[in-house]
């Protein structure tokens, strides 16, 4: 691995473009194209690059050691930015994914056991039950539909978590919901870019779709909260139930209050079905685009599952499928952009020093496509993922984000998108349309395709 030498600590600043008119330039740049301008800050700044916007001061860290150096071992010395939490909390409250220091910590600790990779593969029945639903009303429209990738993935990652979350839940159509989470994900992008959020009472188009769409969500949320406090609390397997067991360690007799009930619900209502919905619209669309990695895929589904379902020990026998989902996070990672970092005091990387009140900038889109950690970095190739191919340095691979505040829904995530996966592979053959075009990523909160992944879907012959 091509890691740098122990630094010699350096002083002042680490190296970036110059900032005419105080940082409009990059402005102008970054808000029609962030990814593009990230991606050329890293072709002329391979490792860190700094660049100043008005008033903020911002370091973009590509090296990966240096990556996990501030993630993994200075995260104390870390708060999110401010006004992503600030637009964030709009919809997802003071929630795990919003809260800092101390109560972010208790959050996390109550939650953490819902998500160990034991309690996860409670959810695999749930998840190939609504995985097989979708794909026999897919059979059932006869041979070759042309399907919109990003609408199937959608619906089906949507009914698996309000199955996770609700247990048997009662939402007859998703699509709302689904156009709910998408209206607060691309407002939540745009509204980073701006010094304030207008207020939700505000009588403008923009924040009235906000509204609605938060009420279409908080609704739901309400509607399922309060038909399980009608019933008695065993020790169900649907998330809501954990969160309304979850106690915090050092404190037994504390649970959650109800207003955090609600907002750790919200919260893996957004994360988690967006993300992985993302994920694997993506993949579909390479292995469509690859047909010997598909006929690989399919060959090694067949052979393991022998026409069953897929459960989480057949799926460890997949390190195909495995190494395929990895390889589609690694060119399109759903959080193309982890959540921007403010420094609460000096804050170490490589041979610089970060003073307070920095922020530091972590892209996952960029740092995975670095030529020198991937060859071909453009390409999709599975196999890299392989056991036994070239170790992978650390920090390089990161959708998951990492350090204390690493995904914690990425146990659930994997099953949920390795179970699909082989179910798609075992009933479909999938086909990428002539003469489409491959289409440009969409940075939204997730990075969506920019225009519908259509895919031919041929029905296999029976196993
Ligand atoms: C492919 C699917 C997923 C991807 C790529 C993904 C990615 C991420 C990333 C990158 C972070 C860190 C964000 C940052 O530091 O800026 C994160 C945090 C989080 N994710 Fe996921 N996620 C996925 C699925 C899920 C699922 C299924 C759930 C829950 C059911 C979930 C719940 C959360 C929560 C609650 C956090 C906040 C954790 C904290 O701050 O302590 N995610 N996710």
């Amino acid at each position: 691995m091509n890691t740098l030498t122990t630094p010699q600590r350096l002083s002042g600043l680490p190296p970036g473009p110059p900032a005419r008119l105080w940082g409009l330039n990059h402005l102008q740049t970054m808000k029609p194209d962030y990814l593009g301008f990230v991606a050329g800050l890293q072709r002329t700044h391979p490792d860190i690059a700094h660049v100043r916007v008005f008033t903020e001061r911002i370091t973009h860290v590509f090296h990966p050691d240096w990556v996990r150096e501030v993630l993994v071992d200075q995260a104390d010395a870390l708060i999110r930015w401010e006004r992503a939490t600030e637009v964030f909390s709009i919809s997802m409250g003071q929630s795990v994914l919003i809260t800092e220091g101390a109560q972010w910590q208790r959050q996390r600790r109550m939650l953490q056991p819902g998500f160990a990779p034991k309690r996860v593969a409670g959810y695999a029945e749930l998840m190939v039950a609504a995985t097989e639903q979708a794909l026999t009303a897919l059979i059932a429209q006869g041979p070759s539909p042309s399907v919109n990738m990003d609408e199937l993935m959608t619906d089906m990652t949507l009914d698996v978590i309000l199955k996770a979350l609700f247990g048997t839940h009662q939402v007859t159509n998703p699509r709302p919901v689904s156009e709910a989470i998408q209206t607060l994900s691309h407002s939540g992008i745009s509204e980073l870019f701006k010094p304030f959020s207008w207020p939700l009472w505000m009588p403008l188009p923009a924040v009235r779709k906000v509204r609605h769409a938060l009420r279409t969500l908080n609704q739901i949320i309400q509607q399922h909260i309060q038909s399980q406090q009608s019933t008695a609390l065993d020790d169900g397997q649907d998330l809501l139930t954990m969160l309304r067991l979850a106690r915090d360690p050092e404190h037994p007799q504390l649970g959650l209050s109800p207003q955090e009930l609600h907002d750790q619900t919200m919260v893996m209502f957004q994360a988690g079905h967006e993300t992985s919905a993302t994920a694997m619209t993506w993949w579909s669309g390479l292995i469509a685009q690859h047909p010997v990695v598909a006929e690989r895929l399919q060959a090694e589904v067949d052979t393991v599952l022998q026409g069953q379902a897929p459960t989480p020990s057949t799926l460890q026998q997949m390190p195909w499928l495995q190494a395929s989902l990895k390889e589609a996070m690694r060119l399109y990672p759903p959080a193309a952009v982890l959540m921007t970092q403010r420094t609460l005091s000096d804050v170490t990387v490589g041979p610089w020093t970060v003073p307070p009140g920095h922020l530091i900038a972590f892209t996952p889109y960029v740092i995975q496509r670095d030529a020198r950690w991937f060859e071909s970095p453009h390409d999709f190739k599975p196999e890299r993922f392989l056991p036994g191919a070239p170790e992978i340095p650390r920090g390089t691979w990161m959708p998951f984000g990492t350090g204390p505040r690493v995904c914690i829904g990425q146990h659930f995530a994997m099953m949920e998108m390795g179970l699909i996966g082989a179910m798609l592979l075992q009933r479909f053959t999938l086909h990428w349309p002539e003469g489409a075009a491959w289409p440009e990523g969409d940075l939204a909160v997730t990075l969506r395709p920019a225009t519908p992944i259509r895919l031919q879907l041929q029905p296999r012959n029976p196993l």
